[in-house]
C-alpha cells in the first residue's frame, strides 16, 4: 500500500532543491551558528526540545518518514523556534551530498531501527562504516549522542567507539544510561514507561583525528537515494 503524502509547506521545511552542494547553512540559518544533526527525528519532540535548551545552535532535523516531518514541522512552527530545519532524506545521502568534512558540531540519533531479526541486523545505520564516516563529518571536538532501547544495539556500538581511535568516551561507562538532562524522544518514553532500559553513548571525535572516511556507498538496500521528486513532503 502507497502512503499519502502530506505536503508542508512550513518555512523551517527544506528541500534538496534549496541546498547547494555542499550546502550553506549558514545562508540557510541566516547565521554563523554551530550546526546539530538529528538522524531520524520522528515525529520531532526530541529536537524541540533540545534547539529550545541551545538557542545559539542551528538544528538540522532529517528523517525518510513524510508523516514525521510534517509533525516535526508543525512542532517547530507552534513553538516558535527558530534554529531548527527539517528535511526528508536519508542520513547517507545527506550525509555524502550535502555535508562538508568537519562541518558539524554534534550528531544526535535517538532509538535508531533497531532490525532485531538476526539476519536483518547488516541493515542497522549505526557500524563501523558509518561511525568511521561520522568522523569525516564531525568538527574536532564534536560530539557523537546515541541512545537505543536495544540491548543488543549497543553492545554492538559501544565497542567500536573504542576501537575506531577517533572517538573519546564522554561517559564513566561504556554504554551507560541516559543522564537525567537528556531530552527524551517518543521512543525513549514509551520504552521508559514500560521500566526498560534506555542505552546511552556519548562521545566526542578527538582534536587530534584527522580521519574519518568520506562515505560510504550511500546505495543499501531498502533506501531510495533521492527524494527531489518530493519537493514538498
Ligand atoms: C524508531 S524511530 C525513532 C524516532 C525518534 N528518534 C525517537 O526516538 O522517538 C526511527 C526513525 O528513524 C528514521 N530513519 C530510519 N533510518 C533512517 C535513515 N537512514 N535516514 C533518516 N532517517 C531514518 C525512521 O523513519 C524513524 O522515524
Amino acid at each position: 500500500m502507497t502512503q499519502r503524502i502530506i505536503e508542508i509547506d512550513s518555512p523551517n521545511f527544506v528541500t534538496e532543491q534549496q541546498l547547494e552542494s555542499p550546502a550553506n547553512f549558514a545562508t540557510l540559518f541566516a547565521n554563523h551558528n554551530p550546526l546539530c544533526l538529528e538522524i531520524g527525528c520522528g515525529i520531532g519532540d526530541f529536537i524541540t526540545q533540545l534547539a529550545a535548551l541551545y538557542p545559539q545552535r542551528n538544528f538540522l532535523a532529517i528523517d525518510i518518514y513524510n508523516k514525521g516531518c510534517y509533525r516535526t514541522c508543525r512542532r517547530i512552527d507552534t513553538a516558535g523556534l527558530v534554529n531548527i530545519r527539517v528535511m526528508r532524506i536519508e542520513a547517507r545521502f545527506l550525509l555524502d551530498r550535502y555535508l562538508a568534512m568537519n562541518s558539524l558540531a554534534a550528531i544526535y540519533i535517538n532509538c535508531p531501527d533497531p532490525w532485531p531479526k538476526k539476519r536483518h541486523r547488516r541493515r542497522r545505520l549505526v557500524n563501523r562504516d558509518f561511525l568511521q564516516s561520522l568522523l569525516y563529518y564531525l568538527q574536532p571536538g564534536g560530539e557523537l549522542f546515541f541512545s537505543t532501547d536495544f540491548t543488543d544495539y549497543a553492545e554492538q556500538v559501544a565497542p567500536l567507539i573504542d576501537e575506531l581511535q577517533g572517538y573519546e568516551n564522554q561517559r564513566t561507562k561504556l554504554p551507560d544510561t541516559i543522564p537525567g538532562d537528556y531530552p527524551r524522544s517518543k521512543y525513549m518514553r514509551r520504552f521508559i514507561e514500560k521500566d526498560q532500559p534506555i542505552h546511552f553513548i556519548h562521545c566526542k571525535k578527538l582534536e587530534s583525528c584527522t580521519g574519518g572516511s568520506h562515505l560510504l556507498n550511500p546505495v543499501n538496500a531498502g533506501f531510495r537515494t533521492s527524494w527531489s521528486s518530493l519537493q514538498h513532503g
